[in-house]
């Protein structure tokens, strides 16, 4: 079970930021989103359209939606933006925006192409670099799961929504039950596959929540991500909000999504670092055939309603583990510390990320 391409999910611009107090100019979200799409991640995580007063930091989600359907950011290949939505408020919100200024509307220009694209041998699978992409015709372990490839440069754009494993996360999320989150997502859904938007489910506090301890039943989410997918999710997202994870409960849940009939290409692991163990549990998760992983440049993040619980594993760390097992990425290191470190200087915070420290003090 040698590691190939491994697709990493870069959530930093919604879940890094969304738990800052400080409020973050949109100019600097912005810059954040540009300067990941020039590192050779492939989807980006830019914002939620969730309710400002549940979450402030996010209310500006909207222009920065506008500024990357103006002005997509320059990339050497196609970018998937996600946004993240817990309603059909939320959808409406994305979609004034997105079908206003988005894809067959005139205010959408297609960027030239890159110089690094008709330059780069990164499109020959060949190569031993770790940081050479796949091919185009490498298949879902290129584009994900969700089908979100494309020729050119012109980005792509991808829902989220969320649910969690147990009850009373949920109502301290997004106030309904675990059942009504489903319901909510009925029609979100059908209005995502009439536009022919790819949908990701997020299923947070897998393998621990905050309010019912440590011992979440796998069971409980392997049901919930057949549930999902059977609505029509194109990928489900496994939270380890808490970071409570450790390698033999990340191993026990994901044999039981496997035994649930839940296909490795179908998920993605998204992992925080509480207690030190994200690393550890992503390479578990890697060993089991997963190769879709979400993580937040500089270890930025947490969850404003999961008490105590700590940013995502840093991306920096994961790329930097990933390649030394022989995967590839895309991602450059070298580029990618260059924006953990600045972006830990524009919220005044310690950069997480050890690989991204030391490679900037290389
Ligand atoms: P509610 O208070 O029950 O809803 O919140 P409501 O319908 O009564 O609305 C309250 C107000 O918000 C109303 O405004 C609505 O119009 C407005 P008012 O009439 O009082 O002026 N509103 C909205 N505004 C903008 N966008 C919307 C929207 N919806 C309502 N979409 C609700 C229910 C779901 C809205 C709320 O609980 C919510 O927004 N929750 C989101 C919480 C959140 O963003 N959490 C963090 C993201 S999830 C996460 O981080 C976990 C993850 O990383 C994985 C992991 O690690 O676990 C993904
Ligand atoms: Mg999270």
């Amino acid at each position: 079970n040698r590691p190939d391409f491994v697709r990493i999910v870069e959530v930093g611009p919604r879940d890094g930021l969304q738990n800052e107090k400080q409020s973050i100019p949109v100019a600097t979200k912005v810059e954040l989103v540009n300067r990941l799409a020039r590192t050779g991640l492939r989807t980006i995580e830019a914002g939620s359209f969730v309710s400002p007063k549940w979450v402030p930091q996010m209310a500006n989600s909207s222009e920065i939606l506008e500024h990357v359907l103006a002005s997509p950011p320059r990339s050497p290949h196609p970018i998937t933006y996600q946004w993240l939505l817990p309603n059909a408020r939320g959808l409406d919100n994305f979609l004034s925006v997105w079908q206003s200024k988005g894809p067959g509307q005139s205010a959408y220009p297609t960027p030239p192409p890159s110089p690094v694209e008709e330059e780069s041998p990164v499109l020959n699978t060949s190569s031993q670099d770790p940081n050479a992409m796949p091919s185009e015709s490498s298949g879902a372990e290129a584009t994900g799961t969700s089908g979100s490839t494309s020729s050119g440069t012109a980005p792509q754009h991808e829902l989220s929504i969320f649910t969690a494993a147990t009850e009373t996360f949920t109502q301290k999320n997004t106030n309904c039950s675990i059942a009504e989150s489903l319901q909510r997502f009925e029609p979100i859904m059908a209005r995502a596959k009439e536009l022919g938007l790819p949908m990701r489910a997020y299923i947070s506090v897998a393998l621990g929540c905050p309010f019912e301890g440590p011992n979440v039943d796998p069971h409980k989410v392997a049901s919930l991500a057949v549930s999902l997918l059977e609505m029509g999710a194109d990928e489900i997202s496994v939270a380890d909000t808490t970071g409570m994870g450790t390698a033999p409960k990340t191993a026990e849940l994901l044999k039981t999504l496997t035994a649930a009939g839940v296909e490795n290409a179908d998920l993605a692991l998204h992992f925080h670092d509480t207690y030190g163990q994200a690393l550890v549990n992503s390479v578990v998760a890697l060993e089991h055939g997963i190769r879709t992983f979400d993580a937040a440049v500089a270890g930025l993040g947490g969850c404003p309603f999961s008490p105590g619980a700590t940013g995502n594993v840093s991306t920096e760390d994961l790329v930097h583990c990933f390649h030394s097992l022989g995967a590839r990425t895309g991602v450059d290191i070298e580029a990618l510390s260059e924006v953990g470190g600045w972006i830990s200087g524009e919220l005044g915070r310690v950069n997480e990320s050890r690989a991204g420290k030391a490679t900037l003090a290389q």
